[in-house]
C-alpha cells in the first residue's frame, strides 16, 4: 500500500510522524473519504470543495490548490491495485510544543492521503436491508466540519456494534434527528423523500447531495427539513448515504422493523438511479 505523507508517496510501513503532531495531540484536524470507481475519483471538486470549508472553518490554510490536490489523489489512485478505492485525506495543524492555542508562528500542517479497496455493500444487503439503533446525537455544534477528533462518533458506532447493528441514527436534544454515525439519513414516507437541512448539526454529504439531484431529476418530491425523531419510527422507509455505503436501506430500527422491514420501492429505485448515474459520470469523466 503506497500513501502520501508531506510531498512524498511511500509505503505505508515507511510513513513516520513526530508523537507531537497536534492531530495526535488533539485531533487538531481535518479529513475527507472520497471514493474511486474504476479508477477515477468521484464528485473530486465537491470533495475538495468540503476540504476547503473544513479546512477554514478549523483556520488552517489549505496546504495544495485543487489541481495539486487532484495530481496527489491520482498519482495514490495510480500507484494502489484496486480498481475501486476510497481515499482518506487527512490534514493537521502540524507539529509543534504542546499548547492548546495555535503553534506561533504557524508550523506547515500535516497532509496525509491513503488509499483503501472500496467494496460497496454486497447484494445480499441490499436485499436485506441492515439495522440501526438511535441514541443521544452528544456531540458538538459544528458537526458540518469534517473533523478528525471523533470520539463521540466511535462510541455511538461501537453502540450499534454492541447492538449487532450497522449505524447509530442520532437524536439532538430528544427530539431531531440529526444524521447517522457516518452517514446521512432519509425519511421515506407517503412516496416522498424528508432530510434535514445543511447546517452546524449534520455534515454535508455529497451523496446526499448526489441523491437530492437524483430525485430532483426524476420527479421524486424531497422536502429538506428538520426531522422528527417521531417521523423516523413512523416511516415507510429509512435510507443512509454516505461515499462507501453508497445508498442502502435501514430496515430494522431499535430491534422494530421500519415499514415493511424490507428494502422498499424508493430504496429501489434509487439504488438504481445511483449505480445508473455513477456510470455515466465515470463513461463521461475525460
Ligand atoms: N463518513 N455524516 C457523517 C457524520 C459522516 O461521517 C459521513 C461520511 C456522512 C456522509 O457523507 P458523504 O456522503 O460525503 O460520504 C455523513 C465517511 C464515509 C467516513 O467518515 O468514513
Amino acid at each position: 500500500m503506497i500513501i502520501f505523507l508531506n510531498g512524498e508517496f511511500m509505503p505505508i510501513d515507511a510513513a513516520k510522524i513526530s508523537v507531537l503532531d497536534r492531530g495526535f495531540i488533539f485531533g487538531d484536524g481535518v479529513y475527507e473519504v472520497i471514493p474511486v470507481y474504476s479508477r477515477r475519483a468521484f464528485r473530486l471538486s465537491e470533495h475538495l470543495k468540503r476540504l476547503q470549508n473544513s479546512l477554514t472553518s478549523i483556520r488552517i490554510d489549505n496546504p495544495h490548490s485543487d489541481e495539486a490536490w487532484g495530481d496527489i489523489v491520482n498519482t495514490l489512485i495510480a500507484r494502489n491495485t484496486a480498481d475501486d478505492q476510497y481515499l482518506y485525506l487527512h490534514v493537521t495543524r502540524g507539529v509543534a510544543k504542546r499548547d492548546h492555542a495555535f503553534p506561533n508562528p504557524p508550523v506547515p500542517p500535516t497532509v496525509f492521503v491513503m488509499s483503501y479497496p472500496l467494496t460497496t455493500p454486497p447484494a445480499a444487503l441490499l436485499e436485506t436491508g441492515v439495522s440501526a439503533i438511535t441514541a443521544l446525537d452528544n456531540r458538538w455544534l459544528r458537526c458540518d466540519i469534517k473533523a478528525i477528533s471523533l470520539l463521540p462518533i466511535v462510541l455511538l458506532r461501537q453502540a450499534a456494534v454492541d447492538a449487532g447493528c450497522a449505524e447509530t441514527i442520532m437524536i439532538r436534544d430528544d427530539e431531531l434527528m440529526t444524521e447517522g454515525a457516518a452517514s446521512n439519513i432519509f425519511v421515506v414516507k407517503n412516496g416522498e423523500l424528508i432530510v434535514p437541512p445543511k447546517d452546524h448539526l449534520m455534515l454535508p454529504g455529497i451523496t446526499y447531495d448526489v441523491v437530492l439531484e437524483l430525485a430532483a431529476a426524476n420527479q421524486i418530491t424531497c422536502h429538506v427539513r428538520k426531522v422528527l425523531k417521531a417521523e423516523i419510527f413512523s416511516a415507510d422507509e429509512l435510507l443512509l448515504t454516505s461515499s462507501t455505503k453508497e445508498v442502502l436501506a435501514i430496515t430494522t430500527l431499535d430491534g422494530q422493523p421500519v415499514g415493511t422491514g424490507k428494502p422498499g420501492a424508493m430504496f429501489a429505485q434509487l439504488h438504481r438511479l445511483y449505480q445508473a448515474f455513477k456510470r455515466d459520470v465515470m463513461r463521461t469523466a475525460s
